[in-house]
């Protein structure tokens, strides 16, 4: 299928920043409108050196913005919109989850009405999560049937999106599809989240706050992985309308924690247990079968070797740090409960 002009949303953040670069890097077929809001999780440095690439423009504004997205729409002959942008912190939505509703559920709301409104054929895809089926308490793996039942009102927020993308699809014939992702982990990633807040915390000497028990266990996917497979979904016949992504590397917390310390040849004694997160779902685990039997994709980095790389990439990128938080960042919850 031909996708020669997409448009990208929340591409100054870090799953969509990658993404970005991916397609600038290996595809020369493909052109970028990168609509961001930039809000506290997005920034211009993600996406420095590609700025000014020929085959990406950069749009300063917010989803919800109704003329601004025909208007990109209709001027750039937009074959298919990628939506990534979100409120994303699962922290953030519990102190505050208004603005969760306004971006996840009404931003996709009228970026469908846009799509929907607009002459062409274009391909809608919905960047959503693993966590909107809620917590795996025992065994078993989440599969694209797995009943959606979300916990946090992060996660509420991106189910009600996918609900609207699925009414779409079924009532107006859209052609929309839906991507659900476990955690990712890797360069760009803002030092709020566990992965990069673990080895700036190393690296300044800080305890590392280790919510509950920390046996509390995520699929970790390196996000480079995660960025093709969209690639895939995007440039595919999908016969479904929902595909899973998942790292197929299960880690508790505390083991995640623990890698990373002995990756940095750092102490154990770093770890502090805090309180736990409330509601904090207890287990996501995916089942990738498939995207890798439909559309052949498959992760390529382990998790062992992607935490490597991702340490290298913080440890040599100490001016990215600086410029989307000061270097001795302090993390939400650290702001939040002084732990
Ligand atoms: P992020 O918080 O790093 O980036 C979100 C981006 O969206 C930022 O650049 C922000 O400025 C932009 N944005 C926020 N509100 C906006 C608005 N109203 N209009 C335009 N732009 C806006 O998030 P991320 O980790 O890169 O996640 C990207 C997507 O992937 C999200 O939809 C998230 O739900 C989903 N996802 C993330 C993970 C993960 O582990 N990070 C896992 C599965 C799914
Ligand atoms: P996070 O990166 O916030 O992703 P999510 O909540 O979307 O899975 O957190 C990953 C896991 O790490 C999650 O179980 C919560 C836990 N966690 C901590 O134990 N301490 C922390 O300071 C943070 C940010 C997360």
């Amino acid at each position: 299928m031909k996708r020669k002009n997409i448009l990208v949303t929340g591409g100054a953040g870090f799953i969509g920043s990658n993404f970005v670069r991916m397609v600038l890097d290996e595809r020369d077929d493909i052109n970028v409108v990168n609509l961001d809001a930039l809000t506290y999780a997005g920034n211009l440095a993600n996406l420095e050196g590609y700025v000014d690439s020929p085959r990406h423009e950069f749009v300063h504004g917010d989803i919800n913005d109704a003329e601004l997205i025909d208007s990109i729409i209709g001027n750039n002959n937009v074959d298919a919109v990628v939506n990534f942008a979100a409120e994303s912190h699962v922290d953030r939505s519990i102190e505050g989850p208004r603005v969760f509703y306004e971006t996840n559920v009404m931003g996709t709301l009228n970026l469908l009405e846009r799509v929907r409104s607009s002459d062409g054929d274009v391909r809608f895809l919905q960047v959503s999560t693993d966590e909107v089926y809620g917590s795996l308490d025992d065994g078993g793996l989440f599969t694209e049937t797995t009943t959606i039942k979300p916990n946090s009102p992060y996660s509420a927020s991106k189910a009600a999106a996918d609900h609207l993308v699925h009414s779409f699809r079924h009532t107006f014939g859209m052609d929309c599809v839906m991507t659900r992702c476990s955690n990712n982990y890797g360069p760009l990633q803002f030092p709020e989240k566990m992965v990069p807040l673990c080895i700036n915390n190393i690296k300044n000497g800080k305890n590392i706050p280790l919510y509950g028990d920390g046996l509390q266990v995520r699929d970790w996917l390196y996000v480079h992985d995660h960025c093709a497979a969209i690639l895939r979904v995007l440039e595919s016949e999908p016969t479904g309308e929902v595909y899973n992504i998942g790292g197929c590397d299960e880690k508790t917390n505390l083991e995640l924690v623990k890698t990373i310390l002995r990756l940095l040849d750092a102490d154990e004694s770093l770890i502090t247990f805090v309180k736990d997160r409330p509601g904090h779902d207890r287990r996501y685990a995916i089942d990738s079968s498939k995207l890798m039997n439909e559309l052949g994709w498959a992760p390529t980095v382990d998790f062992e070797t992607g935490m490597r790389k991702t340490i290298q990439w913080y440890e040599e990128n100490q001016q990215w740090l600086d410029a989307v938080a000061s270097g001795d960042y302090l993390s939400y919850y650290e702001r939040m409960y002084d732990a």
